[in-house]
């Protein structure tokens, strides 16, 4: 059993958390990883009240775990923020943006705040909202985030706010990776891109497919899609999706691409509606190199849970001049048998 602050916070079995990946983390999602000892959080996104509704009363009648909610900061309003205060989460985690003014808030309803940060400068304004915990999101990550990568940024964030605790994210998806990351000094790992991966995930079950399909090489940041969404994401943050043909024609060519709105807009929502997706963006991370079938999110949660324990095992081995076991055992985590 690894035992962290995050684990202690929430009375937790693993030090995981599921990403609030907006349209992908639904009430059974996030209920299924908080009844397996992690931590859910339902994706709020943009905050639609309607589905809110739907998935929150879902995610609290399937569990008696804690689990909480993820919001966009930038897009949603007091309003969203008291809708999901109402159903009583036992976290919310804000972001992309000021978490002071909606933090405060959450706050005062006596709900933990998590907040999401890619740099130094947004870990320093989520200190100041009195977040309980930091998540550190490297560039790695699947769906919106910012330029730094996880290696050097959590070790970073986790020196610039001293007593708060941080999470990692971006890039992880197996008991190796979160070994890793509780050696950068985090206290766990928040993971989105395997979860999408997982029976209980919302969302097109070829989009699955494509994620189990392909390699972190096909992935890349973009402003594209949003700009075809016509979402006002503010910069700096570009969202990394599956390299697609949309993606390929308009990526460069952002200015063009806002040119001809009118005539890619209908089609591209279409492609959305139709699972078209060499149009329709898949949010995916570096990650999906290691994911290679869907699978319950009980088994993922577990999975990665024993694993990144038997990883730790096998690192203090190191320090007793043992080598840590064959490379077999080093490659124990590996979703790849001949790995
Ligand atoms: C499909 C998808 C949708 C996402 N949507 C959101 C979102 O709505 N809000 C948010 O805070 N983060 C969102 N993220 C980012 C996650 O919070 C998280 O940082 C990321 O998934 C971690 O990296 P990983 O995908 O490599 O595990 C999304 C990620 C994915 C893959």
């Amino acid at each position: 059993m690894i035992t962290t602050a995050l684990t202690e916070m929430f009375r937790l079995k693993h030090p995981i958390v599921l990403a609030p990946m907006g349209g992908v983390s639904g009430g059974s999602l996030a209920a299924a990883v908080s009844n397996a000892g992690g931590l859910g959080l339902v994706g709020g996104g943009y905050g639609d009240p309607a589905w809110l509704r739907t998935e929150l009363s879902r995610v609290k009648d399937e569990t008696t775990g804690p689990w909480g909610v993820g919001l966009i900061t930038w897009s949603v309003d007091a309003g969203v923020v008291e809708l999901v205060l109402g159903h009583r989460p036992h976290a919310v985690m804000l972001s992309f943006g000021d978490p002071r003014p909606h933090g405060a808030v959450v706050k005062a309803a006596g709900c933990k705040l998590i907040c999401q940060v890619q740099d130094l400068a947004g870990a320093h304004l989520a200190a100041e909202a009195g977040a309980d915990i930091i998540v550190a999101q490297g560039t790695e990550a699947g769906g919106h985030g910012g330029g730094r990568s996880t290696l050097p940024l959590v070790p970073a964030v986790v020196d610039a706010v001293a007593s708060i605790p941080v999470v990692a994210a971006g890039g992880i998806a197996d008991g190796r990776g979160l070994a890793a990351v509780l050696m950068l000094g985090a206290h766990g790992a928040l993971i989105g891109t395997r979860f999408y991966a997982s029976e209980e995930a919302l969302g097109h079950g070829l989009a699955k497919q494509r994620i189990v399909a392909a390699h972190g090489d096909q992935t890349g940041r973009t402003t594209v899609f949003d700009t075809v969404r016509q979402l006002a994401w503010p910069a700096p943050y570009t969202g990394r999706g599956l390299r697609n043909r949309f993606m390929e024609r308009w990526h460069g060519c952002e200015r063009e691409l806002s040119a001809a709105l009118d005539a890619e807009r209908g089609p591209y929502q279409a492609a959305t509606r139709d699972g078209d997706l060499d149009t329709a963006v898949v949010w995916a991370g570096e990650a999906v190199d290691l994911v290679v079938s869907v699978e319950r999110a009980a088994t993922l949660v577990q999975r990665i849970g024993a694993q990144a324990e038997r990883h730790l095992t096998l690192g203090a081995n190191l320090t007793q001049g043992d080598s840590g076991g064959s490379t077999r055992e080093w490659n124990a985590g590996s979703p790849h048998p001949t790995a």
